[in-house]
C-alpha cells in the first residue's frame, strides 16, 4: 500500500475525485452532506432507487459482498438474479478462519488448528468497520449482526524500529507524548526568537505559546522535560509517592525511526479513526447475513470460463469444478465482481481497449498471519490495538474482545508493502510462521514460545482473488467504469474506497442503478 494512503493528501485527492466523478459518487457525497446516509437504520440502500425488474435476468459473477448485496437488493425488486462463485464458500475476501477452516492457496494448503471456541478466530481479510461506512453498518443493523468496538489506537502497545532506540520496542504513549513535547518546545523557541512576528500579533503569539504549553505539556519556561502522558518510569502509585516521570526519548532517534512516516497518525485517518467496529465472532457474520438471504441464488464451485456480450444480452460459459461439466448461462445483464487480476485472464469479447485498460490495474498483495496464544500481552496492560514494527510483519494486532479469557488470537503479521508481501508470500506456510515468530520476539520477548497454531494468508496467492485490494493510484480507468455492453464491473476495485466492504457495496449500488435505468427505458 502507498504509505501516504491514510494521510490528508490522499483524503483531499479522494474528495477531489468524488467531485470530478459526478454521478453516483457526487450523489453519495451530497447524500452524506445532507445527512441522508445517517437515516434511522443507517442503511444507504434504503435510498436505492431501482425500477421494478419484472423478471429481468441478471447474472452476477462472484459471491462476495458486492455480488451478494446486489443479488439481495435486486431480487427484492423483481430482478431474477443468479450468482456464480468459483470458491466453495461465499464471502470472497471477507473470510474468517477458525477451528477446522481450510486455507488453500495456489501452492499450499493449511488447516486452522485454533481451539474450537467461538472467540478464537482470525479475520483474514477485512477486519474493521469505520463508523461512517453507513452501508455496511446498515446491513449489520438490518441483519442483527452484533458489533463491538475495535480499536486501532492503543497507547500501551509498542512501536518497534530496528534503526532507533537500540532496536528496543517503545511504548506508543511515550513516542506520542515525547514527539509532541519536542515539537512544541521547538515551536515555542521560534516564537520567542520573534520568527513569527510577521505572521501574528503579540497577543496571538502569547495565546499560541499557551496553546503549545498545553499541547506539548511544557514547563513554565516552555521546555519539555517529560510528561506523565508518556507513562511513569516504574509502577504507577505503587506507594503514596507520585510516579516518576521518564526522561524524554531522544527526538533525533524519533526522527531516525519510521514512526512519523504514517504509523504515528494511522489511527487518525478518516477510515481508521474511532469509532471503529468489528462484528462479534468474526467479520464473516456479514457474509452469513447476506448468504442467509441469497444462498438460493448462488452456485458455488463454478468457474467462469468466458464472458460474451451478445446482440440481446450476455452469455457466460462456466464449469462446475466438481463434475467438470460446462454450461452457458444467459441473462440480460451481468454484474461482474471478479477482481480485475482474475478477470483479465478470462476470455471475453469486450473491446480491445477494455482489455488493455484491465492490464494496467494494480492490486496490493497483502498478507496476514495469526496465532493462538495465552493472553500474555494483557499481562503487560495491552488490550486491543496495534503494535508497529519496521520488520516484514509490519503490524501485530491484539484481540479487541474476550479480555482476560485464557486464550486469544493475535494477528502476528499484517503486511501491505510490496516487497514485504512478496517475501512473505514466497515462503511456505511453515516458513512464514517461523519467520513471524522470530520477528515477534523483537516486540515481545518469549513470543515464539508462547504462540501456537499459526495460520497465514497471502491474498495474491488465492487463485480466485490474486490480490488483496486495488491500489488507490492509479485510478481505475474511466473506460472500465461504464457499461461494457451488457456487463457492469463492481467490487471494491470499482469504488472510491478500494480495500473496503463499503466500497464494494457502493459500487454495487452504482451498477444496480445503471442497470435499472436501462430497464426503465
Ligand atoms: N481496509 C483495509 C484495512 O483497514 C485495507 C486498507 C488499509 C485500505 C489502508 C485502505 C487503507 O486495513
Amino acid at each position: 500500500m502507498s504509505k501516504s494512503k491514510p494521510t490528508g493528501v490522499t483524503r483531499r485527492e479522494f474528495l477531489k475525485r468524488i467531485a470530478a466523478a459526478g454521478g453516483y459518487a457526487a450523489t453519495y457525497q451530497a447524500m452524506a452532506g445532507l445527512g441522508l446516509l445517517t437515516t434511522q437504520s443507517g442503511c444507504g440502500t434504503e435510498t436505492l432507487a431501482l425500477t421494478e425488474g419484472n423478471g429481468t435476468q441478471v447474472i452476477i459473477l462472484g459471491a462476495g459482498v458486492a455480488g451478494m448485496s446486489a443479488a439481495y437488493e435486486m431480487s427484492k425488486r423483481g430482478y431474477s438474479c443468479k450468482i456464480i462463485e468459483a470458491r466453495n464458500r461465499a464471502g470472497g475476501r471477507n473470510e474468517t478462519a477458525r477451528h477446522g477452516t481450510t486455507l488453500q492457496e495456489i501452492d499450499s494448503v493449511q488447516t486452522c488448528n485454533f481451539d474450537n471456541d467461538p472467540g478464537l478466530y482470525a479475520n483474514l481479510g477485512p477486519a474493521r468497520l469505520p463508523h461512517h461506512h453507513r452501508n455496511v453498518l446498515g446491513y449489520c443493523k438490518e441483519f442483527n449482526i452484533a458489533l463491538e468496538i475495535f480499536s486501532n489506537d492503543n497507547r500501551a502497545a509498542f512501536f518497534h524500529d530496528s534503526k532507533a532506540f537500540g532496536g528496543q520496542p517503545v511504548q506508543t504513549k511515550r513516542l506520542l507524548a515525547d514527539s509532541r513535547g519536542a515539537i512544541a518546545e521547538l515551536f515555542a523557541k521560534t516564537i520567542k526568537k520573534n520568527a513569527l512576528d510577521e505572521d501574528m500579533n503579540a497577543e496571538d503569539q502569547e495565546k499560541l505559546l499557551a496553546y503549545l504549553k498545553n499541547f506539548g505539556d511544557l514547563n513554565a519556561q516552555h521546555q519539555y522535560t517529560g510528561s506523565s502522558r508518556a507513562g511513569f518510569k516504574d509502577t504507577v502509585h505503587a506507594t503514596m509517592t507520585p510516579g516518576v516521570i521518564q526522561a524524554p526519548l531522544d527526538f533525533k532517534q524519533i526522527l531516525t525511526s519510521e514512526f512519523w512516516d504514517y504509523k504515528m497518525h494511522f489511527a487518525e485517518g478518516t477510515d481508521q479513526a474511532a469509532t471503529m467496529f468489528q462484528p462479534v465472532g468474526g467479520m464473516d457474520k456479514i457474509v452469513d447475513g447476506f448468504y442467509a438471504r441469497v444462498s438460493g441464488l448462488v452456485e458455488l464451485e463454478t468457474e467462469v470460463l468466458e464472458i460474451r456480450n451478445t446482440m440481446s444480452g450476455v452469455e457466460v460459459d462456466c464449469k462446475n469444478l466438481n463434475t467438470g461439466d460446462t454450461k452457458t448461462l444467459e441473462a440480460k445483464f451481468c454484474i461482474c465482481t471478479i477482481p480485475i487480476t482474475v478477470l483479465r485472464n478470462i476470455p471475453n469479447n469486450f473491446d480491445t481497449a477494455i482489455n488493455v485498460a484491465m492490464t494496467g490495474v494494480t492490486y496490493e498483495k497483502s498478507g496476514k498471519a495469526a496465532f493462538q496464544s495465552t493472553r500474555f500481552w494483557e499481562e503487560q496492560g495491552v488490550y486491543g490495538g496495534i503494535s508497529w514494527t519496521d520488520q516484514d510483519i509490519t503490524q501485530m494486532w491484539y484481540p479487541a474482545s474476550g479480555f482476560h479469557q485464557a486464550q486469544g488470537i493475535i494477528v502476528g503479521a499484517y503486511i501491505w508493502d510490496e516487497a514485504q508481501c512478496v517475501r512473505f508470500a514466497n515462503q511456505t506456510p511453515t516458513e512464514r510462521i517461523e519467520s513471524c515468530k522470530l520477528q515477534g520476539e523483537a516486540i515481545h520477548a518469549g513470543y515464539s514460545r508462547m504462540v501456537k497454531n499459526g495460520i497465514t494468508r497471502s491474498w495474491h496467492k488465492m487463485k480466485y482473488q490474486q490480490g488483496a485490494w486495488r491500489t488507490d493510484l492509479p485510478e481505475i480507468p474511466e473506460i472500465l467504469q461504464g457499461a461494457i455492453g451488457q456487463v457492469y464491473l463492481a467490487g471494491e476495485h470499482m469504488s472510491m474506497l478500494p480495500g473496503w466492504q463499503e466500497g464494494s457495496i457502493i459500487s454495487a449500488q452504482k451498477v444496480m442503478e445503471e442497470i435499472s435505468h436501462r430497464v426503465e427505458l
